[in-house]
């Protein structure tokens, strides 16, 4: 697609799930400013997040975040307000309580200021995270996309054209990290805890399954069952945890079928890049074997800036610029969606 000629500067909105963002983005690609209000010890005591408090948050904090993203744009470029030519905003996959107060921001600013409002599919955004900064990439590409919601992997048309390959059968990569975090002791979000305690640990101290389901799909299940046998097994046996090994063992489990279908995928569908998307795109194992296996096999290999793996609104920026340069810019009667909407289906292919 045709970026087109004239600067666009998109102020993104993000507020699908416990993190408050805004962004000013230039032409996709440019991050003015990147301002991620993160509600982590709000929702670290109960385990995770508390829809709630999630939405309550985003109440308090939405004005201010997004004021800080104007004025350090302004700050840096002397772009303003008055420049902004649209308000693109998350409004699905997510918690439907907190998608509604960064959509209804949105709609009140687009309206405020005379510009369109774009509405962004979450997932969409993560992959637009590979547009941003210094790593930038340009479709076609494979992209698998790994974050706490979701796993996916897809085939990237164009800017705004995606293929479906595969999916989870169960938990999202980052919901197991998660889930496993927990069991053996680790505070919400599990999954940088468990990255952290890796590194420390023997990641061929327990051999945990790797599932073979479809070609190109997941299922965390098998690893997960694994994981929480072996910790029950030594709880009744009253013999200590070894905590950071069942951490290393279990990323080694999770990067080795991630990194092994996305490869494969590259290889049999011809595709010479691979990006990476989503909140566990920022796992530092999941980079270094990949970055590895795609040298050896021959892909280029881009992953977003770690800011830009987890939640942020410089994403959704990017991706309302696509959408803005194709002529799809939403009406002020726009709702919001906890899971995927069919119209967010129609992008698909397969
Ligand atoms: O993309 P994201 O910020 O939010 C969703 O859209 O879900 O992803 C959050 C997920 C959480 O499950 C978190 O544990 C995981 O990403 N995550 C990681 C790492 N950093 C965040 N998982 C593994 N290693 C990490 N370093
Ligand atoms: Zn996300």
């Amino acid at each position: 697609m045709n970026a087109g000629t004239d600067d666009r500067y998109i102020l993104g909105i993000e507020t699908s799930c416990d993190e408050t963002a805004a962004s000013v983005v230039l032409n996709g690609r440019t991050v003015l400013s990147n301002v991620i209000a993160s509600q982590v010890e709000y929702h670290t005591k109960y385990g995770g997040v508390v829809p709630e408090i999630a939405s309550r948050k985003h109440i308090e904090n939405i004005g201010y975040v997004v004021q800080e993203a104007l004025d350090t744009a302004k700050q840096k470029t002397g772009v303003g307000i008055d420049r902004i030519d649209a308000v693109a905003v998350t409004n699905g996959p997510g918690l439907i309580g907190a998608l509604l107060v960064g959509l209804s921001y949105a709609k009140a600013l687009s309206y405020g200021i005379g510009k369109p409002l774009i509405g962004v599919n979450h997932i969409y955004a993560h992959i637009c995270a590979n547009y941003l900064g210094q790593r930038a990439v340009q479709p076609p590409f494979m992209c698998l996309v790994v974050s706490g919601g979701h796993t996916s992997l897809l085939y990237v048309h164009d800017y705004l054209t995606f293929e479906i390959l595969g999916g989870t059968y169960d938990d999202a990569a980052g919901e197991a990290y998660d889930k496993i975090a927990r069991a053996i002791g680790l505070p919400y979000p599990g999954g940088p805890n468990i990255d952290r305690l890796s590194k420390e640990g023997n990641p061929h101290a327990y051999v945990f399954p790797r599932a073979s389901v479809g070609e190109y799909d997941f299922s965390f299940s098998g690893v997960k069952t694994s994981v929480l046998d072996t910790l029950n097994k030594l709880r009744m046996k009253d013999e200590p945890i070894p905590v950071v090994d069942i951490a290393a063992s279990f990323q080694h489990a999770v990067v080795d079928v991630l990194t092994e279908k996305a490869i494969q995928a590259c290889k049999n569908k011809g595709v010479t890049t691979l990006a990476l998307a989503g909140g566990v795109a920022a796992n530092s194992g999941l980079r270094s074997q990949m970055e590895r296996l795609c040298d050896k096999n021959g892909i280029d290999f881009h992953v977003p800036e770690l800011v830009f793996c987890t939640d942020n609104a410089a994403m959704v920026a990017s991706c309302g610029y696509f959408k803005l340069c194709a002529g799809e810019t939403d009406g002020l009667n726009l709702n919001a969606y906890p899971t995927i909407h069919p119209d967010h289906l129609s992008r698909y292919i397969g």
